[in-house]
């Protein structure tokens, strides 16, 4: 058996090639960014061609850097932004447009008209989703509508859908010539458009929103041989497909019901399992497919998703030059000694959870001309924390657990003022283990299992180990104090767009 496992993370602003060893250490890894493109104020794109050519650019760099071969890789794993939908034609391998992101709100006024009808929960039961821009169905139709001809050719079978998992599969295996059209079910389980129970289509859903069957891919298991790739990696199974953030909690090893972990990347997402049966939210959590390894029951996760986190500090190096390097925004915020009283709301494609409010926009409340950049580099960091109380406490409304600790991973913990702050706001302890890269780790379980790299959860769970853990130390007066100040913020982004 070759003695590592590769795999692919695609995420909203970079791919990454990662490539592990059986203890899970980290042998080498390739990073590239893609382009943003932003059409129009809401409108979030990338270019389809641009990420495949960057996959194979950081796989290539990555084996060459540690001298690998393709003999030296078991399988390969395949993990990626969620819901951003391409739609490309499986003759010639060329999208119809740019992909549209998760983050993009263009589909507001289509949500709007499906909710006027039965409300914004209407398909909740069914798929575990309120009716909100983020996910994919919404994102098919509008690209249906407004690209010439586009219907037809979905109609005979020659436009076909994948989210970035899709995408990235179909070309490895052959693309044109022959290429696998598949998905997993916590991908699926994104599109508003899957039956969280069996775990198929919906027809009644897709007739509603007006999308041909036959161009939507096979929904597989999560762990699974799904092909072999020809191209880029020939002759390697493609062997695991999962969301980032379910590849994320995968990674953290949380295989019990109640263990839950929490990503910070271009946004914040927190997913508890909840074991084989889906937990209903009524809390403005997501109810949504974690994984599914192979003949096993599928297991489930509530999710509260947080649209903007790391993006914030990204905005504010890019579009305002405040900083020049993420890393920095922590030294900027120790300039001061907490945020002056002004509060930074990132409604920047409206809010996710609890509220899917898609009317509101971001703010900046509090100001006076006291503050200065120190102050607003710590209230854009704070704002995650925030975010993150919040859907934290719907987590616990929701599944009566109580965390007795939170586990956490994704670029920004490395910040140790965010860290110290989320321990605080939260008054939980706060976690951070020796590999952080969870996201690329869990999709490399998923292959290292179905090929039988790995053998087991218990083999998993014995890579996990503890780098650093965040005591709380804030009184509780201040913690509620300032938890109330967000709250008020959150109210002034509301009733924003028309
Ligand atoms: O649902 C969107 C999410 O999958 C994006 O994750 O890590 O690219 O911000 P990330």
């Amino acid at each position: 058996m070759p003695k590592f496992i590769l795999a692919i993370d695609q995420g909203t602003t970079s791919t990454r090639c990662m490539v592990f060893d059986h203890s899970a250490n980290i042998i080498t890894a390739d990073q590239k960014e893609h382009q943003q493109i932003y059409p129009k104020a809401g409108w979030v794109e990338h270019d389809a061609l641009e990420i495949w050519q960057n996959t194979r650019e950081v796989i290539a760099n990555a084996l060459n850097k540690a001298d690998l071969t393709l003999q030296d890789i078991a399988a390969v794993g395949i993990t990626n932004q969620r819901e951003t939908t391409v739609v490309w034609n499986r003759f010639t391998g060329q999208p119809y447009a740019n992909a549209i992101v998760w983050q993009d709100t263009r589909t507001d006024v289509f949500c709007n008209q499906l909710a006027a009808d039965g409300g914004q929960d209407r398909l909740r039961e069914k798929t575990g989703l309120p009716l909100a821009t983020y996910f994919s169905g919404p994102k098919i139709r509008w690209l249906l509508d407004n690209i010439p001809g586009l219907r037809e050719a979905a109609e005979k079978g020659e436009a076909i859908f994948g989210n970035i998992d899709t995408w990235l599969i179909w070309n490895l295996t052959g693309g044109p010539r022959g290429g696998i059209h598949v998905t997993d079910v916590s991908n699926a389980s994104r599109t508003l458009l899957m039956d969280l129970q069996t775990l198929q289509w919906d027809a009644e859903i897709l007739n509603l929103m007006g999308i041909p069957r036959q161009m939507l891919p096979r929904i597989s298991a999560s762990s699974k041989i799904y092909g072999y790739a020809v191209q880029t990696l020939e002759g390697i199974p493609v062997a695991g497909d999962l969301g980032d953030q379910q590849a994320a909690i995968f990674g953290q090893a949380c295989y019990e019901p109640g263990e839950a972990k929490n990503t910070y990347g271009t946004g914040c997402f927190m997913l508890m399992n909840t074991g084989p049966t889906p937990v209903p939210s009524k809390s403005g959590l997501l109810t949504t497919l974690g994984y599914k390894i192979g003949y096993d029951p599928a297991v489930y996760c509530l999710e509260g998703s947080i649209a903007i986190a790391g993006a914030l500090v990204q905005w504010l190096r890019d579009n305002f030059k405040m900083i020049e390097k993420s890393a920095e925004i922590e030294f900027l915020a120790r300039s001061v000694e907490d945020n002056g009283g002004i509060y930074f709301v990132p409604a920047f494609s409206g809010l996710f959870a609890p509220y899917w409010r898609s009317d509101a926009r971001g703010v900046i409340v509090g100001m006076t001309r006291y503050i200065n950049r120190g102050h607003l580099a710590r209230a854009a960091l704070e704002a995650t924390a925030y975010q993150t109380r919040e859907v934290l406490d719907a987590m616990e409304k929701d599944s009566g657990v109580r965390l007795k600790s939170l586990k956490v991973d994704g670029g920004m913990v490395a910040n140790e003022l965010l860290m110290q702050f989320q321990a605080d706001i939260l008054n939980v302890p706060v976690v951070r283990p020796r590999i952080t890269e969870t996201t690329a780790l869990g999709a490399a379980y998923a292959a290292g299992l179905a090929v039988g790299f790995w053998s087991d959860f218990a083999e998993l769970r014995n890579n996990w180990g503890q780098d650093r853990t965040w005591m709380p130390a804030m009184e509780e007066e201040q913690r509620s104090r300032l938890f109330a100040g967000w709250k008020k913020a959150v109210t002034r982004t509301l009733n924003w767009v028309e």
